[in-house]
């Protein structure tokens, strides 16, 4: 659970319903039937009305995808967004078959609006999953919006998104990790830069300084998540988690300890089914099929 706190705690400073088991393929991009996938709703006691929990089925099993849907505040974060967002990563924790998540939208042209400008209540939000990350950006990311796709390992957006930190226009700070994940991402001098202006950037420009790890055609960053997500997904669960694990937290330790602790990580894939696996795998000449353990 330690895990869970970044990304709604990240989300906190500034500023349920049970589910039924329905179909949700209608609010996600379709063009193209090669990412067309069966979707079910997990069953969740306590999901908001604005965040839902999607787990995909047969050949995508294993991923995951947080929904934001407040269409009326363009997915501004609120208390009862955050508390969805919450449950939606407990209850991805929880979930040991979960192997990858992606945060989209099923508002248009909008990612998040950021902190809910109207409430501007405390919030606390959710954060750190253990299994990857992928922010799904079409449209407006903006302030704490993108704070939290800043939180997670990836961001994959679209040419037509909107992406910034206006906080200082509003006389604060960002205020949800902003000031620190930017920097970290994109360099001191840059995140200055997009910090002090609270300049709103595209796409493209997002792509040429970092801040996303692809820029795909508007209407395509959904396909484009998933077929990361899908390529994650393959991979040895346990080899996944430990390579963020080594990554996240050896990032800001010095080298010698950051090896040891890559080490440490490296002995968790050793004592695996997972790991004999791939190595018969590879000797018969077929695809691996990893469990997790
Ligand atoms: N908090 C609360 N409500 C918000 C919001 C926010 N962060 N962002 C948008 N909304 C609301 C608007 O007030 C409007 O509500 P209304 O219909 O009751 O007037 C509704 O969402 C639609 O917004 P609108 O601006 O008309 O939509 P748009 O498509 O023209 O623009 C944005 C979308 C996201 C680009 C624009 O709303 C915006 O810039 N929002 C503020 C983003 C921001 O500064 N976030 C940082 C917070 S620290």
């Amino acid at each position: 659970m330690a895990a869970l706190t970044a990304l709604t705690k990240s989300l906190g400073y500034h500023c349920a319903k049970r589910s039924k088991i329905s179909t949700f393929s209608q609010n996600f991009p379709s063009h193209n039937p090669r990412f067309q996938t069966l979707r079910t709703l997990i069953l969740e006691p306590s999901l908001s009305e604005s965040v839902k929990l999607n787990r995909l089925s047969d050949y995508d099993s294993g991923i995951v995808e947080v929904n934001l849907d407040r269409p009326e505040a363009k997915n501004a974060i609120g208390k009862e967004m955050l508390s969805g967002l919450r449950h939606a990563f407990e209850a991805v924790d929880r979930d040991s078959s979960a192997r990858v998540v992606m945060i989209s939208s099923s508002v248009p042209k909008v990612f998040c609006a950021g902190a809910d400008l109207k409430e501007r209540k405390k919030m606390t939000a959710a954060e750190e999953l253990q299994i990857p990350t992928i922010a799904v950006i079409e449209g407006a990311a903006l302030g704490g919006g993108l704070e939290m796709a800043l939180s997670c390992d990836l961001r994959i957006c679209g040419e037509n998104a909107l992406l910034g930190l206006p906080e200082t226009g509003l006389a604060i700070i960002p205020g949800a990790g902003g000031t620190q994940r930017l920097p970290r991402l994109v360099g001191k001098s840059i995140a200055k830069d997009i910090i002090f202006t609270g300049r709103r950037m595209g796409g493209r420009d997002a792509m040429s300084m970092g801040l996303v790890n692809y820029c795909v055609p508007a209407g395509e960053a959904h396909p484009k998540a998933l077929e990361i997500a899908r390529e994650i997904n393959q991979k040895g669960p346990i080899a996944i988690r430990m390579a963020k694990r080594a990554i996240n937290e050896g990032i800001d330790r010095e080298m010698v300890s950051a090896l040891d602790l890559e080490e440490e990580c490296y002995e968790q894939t050793l004592n695996t089914k997972d790991r004999l696996e791939g190595l018969a795998a590879f000797a018969e000449k077929r695809k691996p099929i990893y469990t997790g353990e």
